[in-house]
């Protein structure tokens, strides 16, 4: 099909739909605290969408428009044979940004088969370059092993690398210049996150660990010479370059600079799930779909057009109430 023939996935207030994020599993090694709480009781296997489910849904998007894909989990590199889901999706013509966001303590084996398969853009999860608190933060994560995964993702040489890294005021709020300093030293990116009010976790109260994206920058403001860009990776992070550096210091602002006008994605949850926006719960059970239809492409796509109509404005955060999404942030992988 020529480029001006192509089909795009459009809602109902103009947005384009190009980028799809791919949850493969809610499990992961560790427990951030503001992510999950201590005890969390995971999917059955036989409720989670198959590989060959996902790699066909993947494909329908493509061919609905979507140029776009990350991979996230849970931890995607702790889903079994997840390989093969990278080397399909690294053959689709269309797709020109095959990413994935981990938490890299897996890093060290599969940098180079990821690279291989065709991925170009890693984030990788880090609030914290200290190890006690990396501990405390992920509920007794190894700080090493992820700092091993980004040395082994820099080696592959990916088109990108970007840390993430939630802030919560009295927690580690003070790390943010060693954070940028430490992306600096690498020659990588890095995002700031805002936390989300998503899922009961239990350990800290969400508005008072609140520290504004504004917050942030005059901090590093009183270290660094930011500039702002208008670059994008598709993605919801606002960038600023760094006078004579290679990094980029991204903020991920959903309270204080909400980018729901822009939205140009949608989530597939590990159970199938289409999820229209991440702060709400408007969704479409594609697994039903495949299911009833194996093999129908057809079937699936118009599922997905018509999934476009429930897409909402955007998300009612607010962390001074009670959680209204219960869902966790390992459902959707962010
Ligand atoms: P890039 O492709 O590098 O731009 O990635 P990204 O920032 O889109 O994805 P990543 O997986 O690195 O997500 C970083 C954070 O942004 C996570 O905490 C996500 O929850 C958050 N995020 C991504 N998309 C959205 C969104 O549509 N709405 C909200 N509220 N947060 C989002
Ligand atoms: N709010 C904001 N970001 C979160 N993440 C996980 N839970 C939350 C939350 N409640 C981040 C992870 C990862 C990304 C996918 O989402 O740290 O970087
Ligand atoms: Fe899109 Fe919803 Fe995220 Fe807003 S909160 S950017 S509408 S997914």
């Amino acid at each position: 099909m020529s480029e001006s023939l192509k089909e795009s996935l459009t809602d109902r207030f103009g947005r384009t739909v190009d980028y799809l994020r791919i949850s493969v599993t809610d499990r992961c090694d560790l427990r951030c605290v503001y992510c999950m709480s201590e005890n969390m009781t995971f999917l059955p296997r036989e409720q989670l969408l198959t590989l060959e489910e996902i790699i066909q849904i993947g494909r329908c998007f493509t061919e609905l428009g979507v140029s776009k894909i990350r991979i996230t989990g849970g931890e995607p590199l702790h889903r079994r044979n997840i390989l093969s889901v990278f080397e399909a999706f690294g053959q689709l013509d269309g797709l020109n940004d095959l990413t994935i966001t981990t938490n890299g303590t897996q890093l060290h084996r599969f940098a180079k088969p990821l690279a291989d398969a065709g991925v170009t853009r890693v984030n990788i999860s880090l609030d914290t370059l200290d190890a006690n608190r990396f501990k405390a933060l992920t509920r007794n994560g190894d700080i090493d092993k992820v700092l091993n995964g980004i040395d082994a993702a820099q080696k592959v040489g990916f088109k990108r690398i970007k840390i993430n890294a939630v802030v919560l005021k009295n927690r580690n709020h003070d790390e943010v210049c060693a954070l940028v300093e430490h992306a600096i030293k690498r020659g990588i990116d890095i995002s700031f996150i805002e936390e989300m009010p998503l899922g009961v976790i239990g350990d800290h109260d969400r508005e008072e660990c609140y520290y504004s994206s504004d917050d942030i920058r005059r901090d590093l403001e009183k270290t660094f010479d930011l500039i702002p860009t208008t670059e994008t990776t598709g993605g919801p992070s606002r960038y600023y370059r760094i006078a004579n550096e290679q990094s980029r210091v991204g903020f991920i602002s959903p309270h204080s600079h909400n980018f729901c006008d822009t939205c140009n994605r949608v989530r597939l949850t590990a159970e199938g799930r289409l999820l229209l926006c991440l702060g709400q719960e408007h969704s479409v059970d594609l697994r039903t779909v495949v299911r009833a239809h194996p093999g129908d492409d057809d079937t699936l796509k118009q599922a997905i057009r018509e999934a476009m109509e429930i897409k909402p404005l955007g998300h009612d955060f607010d962390l001074s109430a009670k959680p209204v999404i219960f869902r966790h942030m390992n459902h959707t992988g962010g």
